[in-house]
């Protein structure tokens, strides 16, 4: 198998921007942008627009996703939000361990772990953020973090369900930064992923995998960025918020 055969995914990933209202506008920009695309486009959105989002996006090819949820089925986690619940009102996809889950809310290799699992048990599609810090980079060790998180994110998980999980390689030095990492770094790290998930796994599993790339993907770099043997999509921040700009890297995926 090869990138033509992997599942291309663009997901957005809203972070903490946009209220109901204001999502349902800027899904209605989005769906005619996505309209016929070769490859699979969803949007991540905070908690309390989700329903309006899986409203809005009916009948059309644009999937929703949440950026969090607890491993627990219920109980006493004040404010957290369980894969039932999301569920339950049609949610598809869920990104987990975002960098700024782990920098800012103590997100640990282990919690993003009980976090896959239980998604994967209920039927969600995790889309699994890994990447290195700058420092990590510098002192030349990107690739044991990214190793030690893949290994870690993705113990215990079969290889059915690793086949049902997305991988965000997103270096935390680019995301939010406008510091894109090269389409030869990415391809780079993308590609030594796929190789530990080969070594995880197998090569037929390690190549089933879609591997996304993310940190400041754009309408001017995505081109690039997606031609690459590895990187079979993006996770997009800031640029997913702008209609045209999401519209041009989903353009940029299907033409890659
Ligand atoms: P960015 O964010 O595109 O704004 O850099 C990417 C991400 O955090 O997923």
């Amino acid at each position: 198998m090869n990138k033509t055969k992997r599942a291309a995914v663009i997901a957005g990933n809203w972070k903490m921007n946009k209220t109901p209202s204001e999502a349902k506008t800027l899904l209605e920009q989005i769906i005619p942008v996505a309209k016929g695309a070769d490859c699979e486009v969803i949007a991540c959105v905070p908690y309390v627009d989700l329903a309006v989002a899986i409203e809005t996006v009916k009948g059309t090819n644009v999937k929703i996703g949440a950026e969090n949820c607890h491993w627990a089925e219920s109980g006493a986690f004040t404010g957290e939000i369980s894969t039932g619940m999301l569920k339950e009102i049609g949610v598809e996809y869920v990104v987990l361990g975002h960098s700024e889950r782990r920098q800012y809310f103590g997100e640990t290799d282990e919690t993003v772990n009980k976090r896959t699992k239980a998604a994967l048990a209920a039927g969600l599609k995790p889309i699994v953020c890994v990447g290195e810090l700058l420092w990590e980079r510098e002192c030349n060790i990107t690739e044991e973090v990214i190793a030690r998180q893949i290994k870690l994110d993705l113990y215990d998980i079969s290889a059915e369900d690793a086949k049902k999980t997305i991988i965000a390689y997103e270096p935390v030095w680019a995301i939010g930064t406008g510091k894109t990492a090269t389409a030869d770094q990415a391809e780079e790290v993308c590609a030594f992923i796929r190789a530990q998930l080969a070594k995880q796994y197998d090569e037929q599993t390690a190549q089933a995998i879609t591997i996304q790339y993310g940190g400041s993907m754009n309408d001017a770099n995505a081109a690039e960025l997606l031609s690459k043997e590895n990187v079979d999509g993006g996770l997009i921040g800031g640029a997913s918020l702008v209609a045209e700009k999401f519209g041009a890297i989903i353009d940029a995926a299907t033409k890659g």
